[in-house]
Formats: C-alpha cells, sequence, structure tokens
C-alpha cells in the first residue's frame, strides 16, 4: 500500500480552480518556485560556473532519469533526460532504424501525435533510402505489423480520445515480426502502472510537462533497453553524449551508457525544478493510482452522460482500455470548454470537436469530479458558452 490520495497539500492550486488539464500541463507542486529561485539566486548567482561541479549540475540528467526510471518500471541508469519529446522522438527512430538497415517501413497510426509523424517524415527524407511511413487506424495496428516493418512507433495513450494501446501484446507482435519497438509514454508516464523493462520494449521516449508536473517546456526522457544501448549511434552526435566531453577530441566517439543520448547543455533551471517536482512521487504506488485515475475516469463518465446529454463520449468506455483522460465530442466543444474555463473548471479542446478532461489523482477527488460535472451541465443547460466572447479562439487550445 501507498500513501493515501489524493496529496493535494503537496499541489499549489488556485482557489476555485478544479485542474482537469494535467494530460496537458501539470500542476505547480510546492517546493518548485522555491527551488528555481534556489538555482537562480545561490547556485548561478553565487557559484556561477562553479556549480557545474558544486551543485551537480552535470549529473542532474542522470540523476532525474533515475527517478523518472522508476515510475515506468524501468531500471536505474537507463533514462536519459533533457532536449525535448520531439527530439527525443527522432533520436530513438533514428537508432531503431539502424539497427534494422534492410527494412524500410515504419509502422504507427493515424491517431498518433503529429510531432512523432512530422518527426518520421523529417527523418526518412534526411535518410534518404526511401523509407515508408504507414499509419493505419489505431485498431488496425497489429494486423498492420508485417515482416517488412523496421521499427513499430506508437503513442501509449492517445491524446485526442484517451485510448490505450496494449504495450506488452503490440511489443510481442512487433518482436515476433523482427520489428523493433518505440513507445512514447507521453500520457502515460505518472498516468498509470508501467513496466517498460518488461515489456522489451527497446525504446521509450516522454515528456515531464504533463502528468510528472515539470513546468512548461520541461525536459523530455528516453529509455533504452540496457542491453542494446551501447550498440546506438546516435543520429545526434552531441559533445555531452560524446565519452569524454572535455577531451574535446575533434571526431565523435559515444559514450558508454545512455549517457550518449544526451545531445548538448542540460536545461539546468528546469531539471532542478522537475527533480523537486518529482518528490510528490515519494511513497506512491503506481498501481494504487491507475485505480484511483480510472474511478475518476469512470465517475465523470457516468455524471456526464447523466447530466449533459448534448455530449457523446469519445473515450474508451472500459477504464481498462483508457489512459487517464475522457474525451467528450460536442460541436461547440470549443466555446463550450472556454466557458467552462471562466466557471474554474480547467479542461481542453483539440480539433476538431474534443473536449478532454485529465484526471490525476495526485491532485483531484471525487468531489471535483461531480463539482466539474455540475458546471458543465450549467455551462450547456444556460447556454453560456453561445456568448460571442467564448468564439474567439487563442493561439493555444
Ligand atoms: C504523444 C506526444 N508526443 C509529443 C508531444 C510534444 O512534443 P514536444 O515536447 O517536443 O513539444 C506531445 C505533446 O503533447 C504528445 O502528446
Amino acid at each position: 500500500m501507498g500513501v493515501r490520495l489524493p496529496r493535494k497539500e503537496l499541489f499549489e492550486i488556485p482557489p476555485g480552480v478544479i485542474y482537469l488539464d494535467g494530460n496537458s500541463l501539470g500542476v505547480l507542486p510546492k517546493g518548485a518556485a522555491a527551488r528555481a529561485a534556489q538555482v537562480i539566486e545561490q547556485d548561478w548567482g553565487q557559484e556561477l560556473i562553479r556549480a557545474w561541479n558544486s551543485a551537480g549540475w552535470m549529473d542532474l540528467p542522470r540523476v532525474v532519469g533515475d527517478r523518472i526510471a522508476a515510475l515506468i518500471g524501468a531500471p536505474a541508469g537507463s533514462v536519459a533526460t533533457g532536449d525535448t519529446l520531439s527530439i527525443k522522438v527522432y533520436q530513438a527512430l533514428d537508432a531503431a532504424l539502424k539497427m534494422r538497415p534492410d527494412r524500410r517501413v515504419i509502422l504507427s497510426d493515424s491517431g498518433n501525435f503529429p510531432t512523432d509523424l512530422y518527426m518520421a517524415q523529417g527523418l526518412i527524407g534526411t535518410i534518404g533510402k526511401g523509407h515508408d511511413l504507414r499509419t493505419p487506424d489505431p485498431d488496425a495496428v497489429e494486423a498492420a505489423i508485417t515482416e517488412d516493418v523496421a521499427v513499430v512507433m506508437l503513442t501509449h495513450v492517445d491524446y485526442r480520445t484517451g485510448r490505450l494501446h496494449d504495450m506488452a501484446r503490440i511489443t510481442r507482435a512487433a518482436h515476433a515480426a523482427g520489428a523493433m519497438m518505440i513507445w512514447d509514454l507521453a500520457h502515460s508516464a505518472g498516468a498509470m502502472d508501467l513496466d517498460i523493462a518488461g515489456s522489451g520494449a527497446e525504446f521509450a521516449v516522454g515528456c515531464t510537462y504533463k502528468y510528472l508536473n515539470g513546468g512548461p517546456g520541461a525536459p523530455a526522457f528516453i529509455y533504452a533497453r540496457p542491453d542494446l544501448v551501447d550498440g546506438i549511434d546516435p543520429a545526434l552526435a552531441g559533445w555531452l553524449g560524446h565519452a569524454a566531453p572535455f577531451a574535446m577530441e575533434p571526431a565523435y566517439r559515444p559514450a558508454m551508457s545512455t549517457e550518449r543520448l544526451r545531445v548538448g547543455t542540460p536545461p539546468v533551471l528546469q531539471l532542478a525544478v522537475l527533480q523537486e517536482a518529482l518528490r510528490v512521487w515519494e511513497g506512491v504506488d503506481m498501481a494504487d493510482l491507475r485505480a484511483a485515475s480510472q474511478r475518476l475516469g469512470d465517475l465523470f463518465i457516468a455524471e456526464v452522460e447523466s447530466r449533459c446529454p448534448a455530449l457523446t463520449l469519445a473515450s474508451p468506455r472500459d477504464a481498462d482500455r483508457r489512459g487517464s483522460q475522457v474525451s467528450f465530442a460536442f460541436e461547440n466543444g470549443y466555446a463550450a470548454m472556454q466557458a467552462l474555463i471562466d466557471r474554474g473548471v480547467i479542461g481542453d479542446f483539440r480539433a476538431p470537436d474534443i473536449m478532454r478532461f485529465g484526471f490525476t489523482p495526485l491532485y483531484l477527488d471525487e468531489g471535483d469530479v461531480i463539482a466539474a460535472a455540475e458546471t458543465l451541465q450549467d455551462v450547456l443547460e444556460t447556454a453560456a458558452w453561445q456568448d460571442p466572447k467564448y468564439q474567439a479562439r487563442g493561439r493555444v487550445t
């Protein structure tokens, strides 16, 4: 048994806000702001360049990676942090393709997050060997794993619908066909119990600004299966992935272990904030977290379906087939979400018509879920969303 959930006292939640968008940007953990101030004022302000050694800045990517490894079911030393998730997708994909030089197919799915597909398209152009990116319907992926597939690259939880792929099963199918497997855990890390090592997948990548509460622009992570890491030929051969960065050798020699997946100077401020943010996971049993998330999601579906008949469930009803978000389709979903946000219930919207609600059991409880559904009912029954002020689209939806 882990600690009791939720742990609202560990977070700065603005009064009057019910935050259902931790699947997009997690809330601020208490202590993170003080840590940022300490790094700026003391480490940077006073120690200056000495802090690279004295404050352990250079080790932060590994230290933070080890903490994330524990949350995704990976061994210590197998996760590197830094850069953005787009870059980590590129690194993993390039490494995987180099390990299957005779094959030309990248298999993903049509529901994958655009940047994952764009990075694949860009890499295909850079490699220039005529690789093919296939994107079948998510339900048809398994059947599409044929013997010409070099790598299966999937996002575990669909960002629009919350649909969850069966990690163990698809990884097995990929391996049976001789393909490599890459999982994007953007919507899974910190949302559920994961066993990435047990799945046997070669690579996993993810971001830390969602369920891991690392803050806007927080660094990404990449996992490489320990038995393969020393065979990776890095696409982005940066100096901090070199075996001896400060030897300043003219030719690249990759570092041993996941250090070779580092690229350049680590984002120290963001890593320090993330390190502090990860303290909220101390004592949390990820299976308890998953059970709580499923309960909250089920409750929200029941409440919204009984109160808001205009909305159509766009997520799997079966909690075992769903990540930690629930989506509803509504043709005026954008405006309805703006009206909801104006009333303190924060979710978000994804085109064309999806209202997304994330469930983060670290800082949400049943009372929040019921209050959010009541507010949504009010927005719809009063047609509050028709107010012109809710129609104008911001740059970020
Ligand atoms: C599955 C997935 N991949 C990638 C990204 C974004 O990548 P980046 O952090 O490089 O912007 C997101 C952002 O929400 C995502 O959901």
